[in-house]
């Protein structure tokens, strides 16, 4: 055994229950610029919860703090009590990290990307890896792409490779950032469906930073608005639907100013 090797990392299996998230007074400030500000919530093990917000509004920086890459100025973030900034965390909570741009490794191709973590981490032997690996390909629709690199791929299809090498970990939380981003949508609503869909066969807590309104209205169990670093509501989508907050109802539904000369006028 080489004397570096990596610690085992720890794998769910089904006996392994979901992880609940607690966000407490959590702030942020990059120098001068307060990111997040005292934001607080939580979510419940096997729970989807989506955060949305405007650009710039902290999300990406706040995921950050749940995989322990960003160290809160002050507040804390803890995954079953487990403080998400100590390293040791992460060897009791398997996370799932589903990045925005996939970061797929280019030179792998998706057999190899899949497998890797589970080579570094030496979880389980070939045969092993093969049947995970051959298992999270078929849950996302992907089995004859083992062979193929990133760059022969559809963006929609790296998505779903992305998902597929975060689901070999089985992870016990499983966080994306924005992961219908830029996809077309019919493939947004099969990647919210894949979503919805892990939740039910792993019972996996999954946490989604997003823009898409359809995403959060049709998947999320509760959805967080931030706004300028700060949460502004809670809820379930039913009542975001309902809500009558001016901010709520301009994120959700966005209007055009129909009086802007720029705007080509519509007939009826
Ligand atoms: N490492 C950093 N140093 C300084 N400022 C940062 C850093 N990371 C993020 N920021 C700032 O924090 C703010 C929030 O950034 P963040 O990436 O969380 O936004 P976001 O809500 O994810 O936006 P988008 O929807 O565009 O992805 C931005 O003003 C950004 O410039
Ligand atoms: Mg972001």
């Amino acid at each position: 055994m080489p004397a570096a090797a990596p610690r085992p990392r720890p794998v769910a299996t089904t006996e392994v229950p979901a992880v609940g998230l607690k966000v407490e007074n959590l702030c942020k400030s990059f120098g001068s610029l307060e990111v997040l500000k005292n934001v607080s919530f939580e979510v419940k093990a096997g729970e989807i919860f989506v955060l949305m917000g405007p650009s710039g509004s902290g999300k990406s920086v706040l995921l950050r703090h749940v995989v322990g890459l960003e160290r809160a100025t002050s507040g804390r973030v803890t995954l079953d009590g487990h403080d998400a900034a100590l390293e040791e965390t992460r060897e009791h909570v398997c996370i799932g990290l589903v990045f925005q741009a996939g970061a797929l490794f280019n030179s792998l191709d998706v057999y190899d990307n899949l497998a890797l973590y589970l080579r570094e981490h030496r979880i389980g032997n070939e045969v092993e890896i093969k049947e995970k690996v051959l298992h999270a390909l078929k849950i996302l629709s992907l089995e004859n792409t083992g062979r193929k690199y990133p760059s022969d791929l559809s963006g929609g299809m790296k998505k779903r490779v992305a998902i597929a090498r975060a689901l070999v970990m089985q992870p016990q939380l499983l966080l994306y950032d924005e992961p219908t981003s830029e996809l077309d949508p019919v493939m947004s609503a099969t990647i919210s469906e894949i979503i919805a869909s892990l939740k039910d066969q792993y019972r996996v807590t999954s946490v989604a930073v997003s823009h898409d309104r359809d995403l959060a209205l049709n998947i999320a169990d509760r959805i967080g608005i931030l706004m300028g670093g700060e949460l502004i509501t809670v809820g379930t989508p039913a009542e975001l639907k309902e809500s009558q907050d001016p901010r709520i109802v301009d994120f959700l539904h966005p209007k055009f100013d129909l009086h802007n000369p720029r705007f080509k006028k519509l007939e009826n």
